[in-house]
């Protein structure tokens, strides 16, 4: 390792430090890091001052992170980070991804529901909508038995984890496809709501001058064996804020639409997915 002398010389110093590290992807990705950051203290002349307040922001998405909220995922999303992650691993032959982010609010083992049944457990208010749609292959081809794993937040704005009136793992289930693929579930038009803004990312969010307010939409993720999981989000058409999501989701094949009755006091929603041969590999829950 060469002895420092100037600023110039401490990215050699430290990537020839890391050179012997066995795993070559960690290597690879350690090394880019390292040379990002320290391109970005360059470019931009960081101070003591304006370092010790980023550590300081590291520390505090840590410990805001817990059993209810995950504060690493959403500065992660905030960013623009876990879209750009989502859109790239998922790029589809022929159109755009219909991947989206994760979001920090996914939890594993949901109910397993029988068709048709109302996800909007206990006292859920809203508008009841039913939920159907087809899970293909790349082939066009219905996929049976695939697992549609559906998860919202009350029109309240509250995911059932940061709600304590709602009972546990309201508003979340897995549906399974029939013999043609389809899948159909009922449960309540979703809200816009608010990402968490009582951390160190809705400090950020307010010094940006952003608005912290999702677009209405369902999460889902669509499984079968021989396929990619496929993690998206369906948007509302009419929502406000498709365009200025301030975690990036919205991506125009995942705008669906909300068919009101003629007495708006029921809803419907068609949506297909497609899945992508590959390996099943379900992500880690961001939170328990
Ligand atoms: C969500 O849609 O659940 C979500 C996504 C990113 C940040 C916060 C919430
Ligand atoms: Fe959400």
């Amino acid at each position: 390792m060469p002895i420092i002398s100037t600023p110039d010389t401490v990215l050699d110093a430290a990537l020839s430090a890391m050179e012997r590290t066995p795993n070559p992807r960690l290597r690879e990705l350690i090394a880019s890091l390292t040379r990002h950051l320290h391109a970005f203290v360059k470019e931009t002349a960081l101070t003591e001052a304006e370092f010790e307040r980023a550590l300081d922001f590291i520390v505090a998405i840590g410990k805001a992170t817990g059993d209810k909220k995950n504060e690493v995922v959403l500065a992660a999303d905030i960013l623009g980070v876990s879209t750009l992650v989502a859109l790239l691993n998922n790029e589809q032959p022929g159109g755009e991804s219909k991947a989206a982010l994760l979001g920090p609010f996914w939890r594993a083992n949901a109910p397993q529901c029988d068709a048709g049944e109302n996800i909007a457990r206990g006292d859920t208010p809203g508008t009841p909508v039913e939920v159907r749609g087809i899970v293909r292959d790349a082939q066009g081809r219905p996929v049976a038995g695939a697992i549609v794993d559906v998860w919202q937040a009350s029109p309240i704005g509250l995911y059932e984890n940061q709600d304590p009136t709602q009972p546990d793992m309201n508003l979340r289930g897995c549906f399974t496809t029939d013999p043609k693929g389809e899948y159909h579930l009922r449960t309540v038009v979703p809200a816009g709501y608010p990402v968490p803004t009582d951390g160190p990312c809705g400090e950020l969010l307010r010094a940006q001058l952003r608005h912290p307010n999702r677009p209405a939409h369902l999460h889902f993720m669509v499984s079968a064996p021989g396929h990619k999981v496929l993690i998206t989000q369906v948007f509302a058409d009419d929502d406000e804020n498709l365009e200025s999501d301030p975690v990036f989701g919205v991506t125009r094949p995942l705008i669906g639409h909300f068919e009101m009755n003629a007495g708006r006091t029921a809803a419907t929603l068609q949506y297909d997915f497609v899945l992508q041969p590959g390996e099943t590999v379900f992500p880690k829950p961001p939170i328990p």
